[in-house]
């Protein structure tokens, strides 16, 4: 039977670092808060845009599988933010990448995007529909964040990670997997004015009816709920006993839920990939990033059994078993890197303080 395999991977951060220290000039907070609160230090602000992202990890995780984009069946991009709505950015990927086989669709599940979008493509592999997935998640979030609110002024930054999803003869792969949403509680994580439910006078009056809102704290408890609930589930499902896993690679959304979620599978913190330190939430670009620093930190073992858990806006949240395959090296090295930027922070920040409001020692 054809058995799906993740045979790739890749990330793409921008270069550019906003510190804790740099938000102390934007909005009334400190490092000391955000870092016991969050686990975050810094996080990276993107000079391009979700597709050129998306394309640089998915270029990265094509060489690590060893495969021509041409050998690509479906390109599936999770972002929440697209650089347009038309068309998809995994159509922009699909061309920069030179994918011509491939079709191309972008999934819309927030934070759980990526979890989404592997679970559905190792499933198309899996029975037989295609042969090779490129799934990435890219996040240029930033672009709808207003600076001016703490509450989420802090926790967000872009990137991109990807993976190659291939049919293979391996033992391997998904084992178990959960999704879930629960829509009744859209209001407390949302964007309202980000799409075209809204009336375009009400926006031109308030321009933050555009950018992320959330409820901190409500946000907070569910996701520990669903993050600890889920995970305990496909580790059940799959036939493991908690003992067998090898490694948790959960959304990096706050560290104290990452840390809950650990106590809920009772797992050794060695057992746990965090890097939130460094980027923040990058929403469905964390998972694919942490999965390949994590191989890159050689934390993933051959045949190692990883949980990967997700939650988002939504309210969503995604949950896998998964077993690795043999090979955790990469066959190739791809030379994509973005274009240079000048790392100047605050200009790059100065189309949202024009647009929402706030700037440095506003
Ligand atoms: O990908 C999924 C999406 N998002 C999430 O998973 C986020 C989930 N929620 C969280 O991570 C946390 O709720 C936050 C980090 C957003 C907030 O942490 P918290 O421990 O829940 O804080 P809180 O909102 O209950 O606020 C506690 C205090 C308040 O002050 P008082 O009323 O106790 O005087 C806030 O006003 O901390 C204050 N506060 C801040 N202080 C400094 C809130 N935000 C900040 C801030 N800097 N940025």
């Amino acid at each position: 039977m054809t058995n799906s395999l993740i045979t790739g991977w890749g990330k793409c951060l921008p270069p550019t670092v906003l510190t804790n220290h740099d938000l102390e000039s934007l909005v009334d907070t400190n490092d000391e808060w955000i870092t016991a609160r969050t686990g975050i230090k810094e996080r990276r602000i993107s000079h391009v845009g979700t597709a050129d992202l998306a394309t640089v990890a998915g270029k990265r995780a094509l060489a690590a599988a060893g495969l021509p984009p041409a050998d690509v069946d479906l390109v599936s991009v999770a972002t929440c933010t697209p650089d347009m709505l038309l068309p998809s950015a995994a159509s922009l990927v699909q061309d920069a990448l030179g994918a011509t086989n491939a079709g191309a669709v972008d999934q819309n599940a927030a934070c759980s995007g990526f979890l989404y979008s592997l679970i559905m493509a190792s499933g198309m592999v899996d029975g037989g529909v295609i042969d090779t997935a490129l799934v990435i998640g890219s996040e240029r979030l930033t672009y709808l964040i207003d600076f001016t609110d703490r509450g989420t002024a802090v926790l967000f930054g872009d990137g991109a990670g990807a993976v190659v999803v291939q049919a293979t003869d391996e033992p391997g792969g998904l084992k178990a997997s959960e999704l879930g949403s629960d829509g009744a509680v859209a209001d407390i994580l949302w964007a309202p004015g980000s799409g075209t439910g809204v009336n375009r006078m009400e926006l031109e009056k308030d321009h933050r009816l555009q950018a992320i809102a959330m409820n901190g704290p409500e946000v907070f408890k569910r996701a520990v709920t669903a993050m600890g609930h889920s995970s305990t589930r496909v580790v059940k499902e799959a036939g493991w006993a908690l003992e067998d896993v090898d490694l948790l690679i959960p959304h990096q959304a706050n560290v104290r839920i990452i840390d809950a979620t650990a106590r809920r599978l009772k797992l050794d913190p060695a057992k746990v990939f965090v890097n939130i330190e460094s980027y923040g939430n990058t929403s469905a670009a964390t998972i694919p990033i942490a999965l390949t620093e994590a191989l890159e930190a050689r934390r993933v073992k051959p045949g190692a059994k990883i949980v990967f858990a997700a939650f988002g806006a939504g309210l969503s949240w995604a949950a896998a078993a998964y077993e690795f395959g043999s090979r955790t090296e990469p066959l190739g090295e791809s030379d994509a890197e973005l274009p240079p930027t000048d790392g100047d922070v605050m200009r790059l920040l100065a189309d949202n303080f024009a647009y929402y409001g706030g700037g440095p020692g506003s």
